[in-house]
């Protein structure tokens, strides 16, 4: 028996500028320098004893710094030939804005330039560019000006967006606004742990506020760049089961639907093409949150629960518009999960599929070993191995089995 997938389905995987390039200057790599020993302390008491012993780097300080991460910055023909080799037809990368506004106002042509070749050099290779414009980072001029809390980052999102888009719209069909807002505010703002590192509901739901009138004005400069251009954002959804369909967890599941997930969405609804999902989490509710029986996880302890995306991609089905799904994966330095994991994930895709929701691509979290922010490096997301030392790439046997189905777009069950 096999599973066929759409024609023209996007087959593929995804990075982030901060997390491959190396190199950054930006609010994060500010940030690592000065709680690089902090983090590596606090692995103690965060990580398991299996994973302590497992992954010994998260005692080094070093582990924290994001650095020279895998030089992808130069090596981005190199990575993009293992894409190619891999049977992808697509590629979700982002730009990063403290390279092409390290000044208020004050554009680098060189580094438009570099994206411009990122870019060229991918559909040379016949694979589709996502371009998302900021995912997570900010030039340290914004940070100064009190970061995302300011409402005047929503006109120089808007300048950013417009200046991108002008330059490189001719080459570029879908774009991807912002990576995950929901997570970063809350992150961030809420619970504190990443860059501002603040926990105030107001300044989160400001933070939130201005990431929303953000895109709206992004959405606006980039169709007007090139109006057959795509624009959605990557959102994070989770699939909340209400445990035993309870009385009590259906109505908890309800409301917390109805803000983590679709809240973000229904403000963007009039300004965005498609919906990109990035998705991770499941979470039972049964009188309480996060009540998962973990019976398998991720090296970092999340719960692999394939299932999961089936239904949030169901519940998706509301929107009405395609979706792309712009991550999906797991931390898996052995690479004793990460087949089962895609393949049972992309069971439950086409099960969706076969029942009218319009998906249309997948992209895999992450065509390589990255900087995992706040972890550092130990996780090991990609499907191709990095070593750090040396920068070589390995492509882990997942990624030749994630590629025979990219090839043939089918799954033989
Ligand atoms: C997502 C982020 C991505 C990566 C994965 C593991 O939330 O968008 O950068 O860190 O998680």
């Amino acid at each position: 028996m096999s599973l066929k997938f759409p024609k023209n389905f996007y087959w593929g995987s995804a990075t982030s500028a901060h997390q491959v390039e190396g190199g950054n200057h930006n609010d994060w790599s500010e940030w690592e320098k000065i709680n690089a020993k902090r983090l590596s302390k606090e692995a103690k008491i965060k990580w398991q004893p299996w994973q302590q012993e497992k992954f010994p780097e998260m005692f080094n300080p070093e582990n924290y710094i994001s650095g020279r991460a895998c030089d992808h910055y130069h090596l981005y023909e190199q990575d993009f030939d293992i894409a190619k080799k891999l049977g992808h037809n697509a590629h979700r990368f982002s730009i990063e804005w403290s390279r092409i506004e390290p000044e208020q106002g004050k554009f680098n042509e060189k580094e438009i330039e570099h994206y411009r070749k990122v870019i060229l050099a991918l559909k040379k290779r016949g694979i589709e560019p996502f371009v998302t414009l900021w995912h997570w980072t900010n030039p340290l001029w914004i940070r100064d000006i009190g970061g995302w809390e300011n409402k005047k980052i929503t006109d120089y999102f808007e300048r950013y967006a417009e200046k991108i888009s002008n330059a490189l719209g001719e080459n570029v069909k879908f774009w991807i606004t912002l990576n995950e807002p929901e997570i970063y505010a809350s992150n961030s703002y809420f619970a504190g742990v990443w860059p501002p590192q603040k926990k105030n509901l107001f300044a989160y739901l400001r933070v939130l506020n201005n990431l929303i009138k953000a895109h709206r004005k992004a959405y606006g400069v980039i169709k007007k760049a090139n109006s057959n251009s795509k624009i959605g954002i990557a959102k994070n959804n989770i699939y909340f089961e209400a445990y035993q369909n309870k009385l009590v967890n259906r109505v908890l599941k309800k409301f917390i639907d109805w803000w983590w997930n679709f809240y973000f969405l229904n403000r963007i609804r009039n300004h965005q093409d498609f919906i990109g999902l990035n998705h991770y989490f499941h979470n039972r509710i049964n009188y309480g949150f996060n009540k998962n029986e973990n019976k398998k996880i991720s090296d970092i302890g999340w719960e692999l629960y394939p299932e999961a995306i089936y239904y949030v991609l169901k519940d998706l089905k509301r929107f009405n518009k395609p979706i792309y799904i712009t991550e999906n994966g797991l931390a898996d330095g052995g690479d004793k999960k990460r087949s089962w994991f895609i393949l049972e994930s992309l069971k439950n895709i086409g099960k969706a599929i076969n029942e009218g929701v319009n998906v249309r691509g997948y992209l895999h979290w992450s065509l390589m070993d990255n900087f995992e922010w706040d972890k550092g490096f130990w996780p090991r997301f990609g499907l191709v191995e990095v070593n750090y030392k040396t920068l070589e790439r390995k492509i882990r046997p997942s990624a030749l089995q994630y590629a025979k189905i990219c090839k043939t777009n089918e799954l033989i069950l």
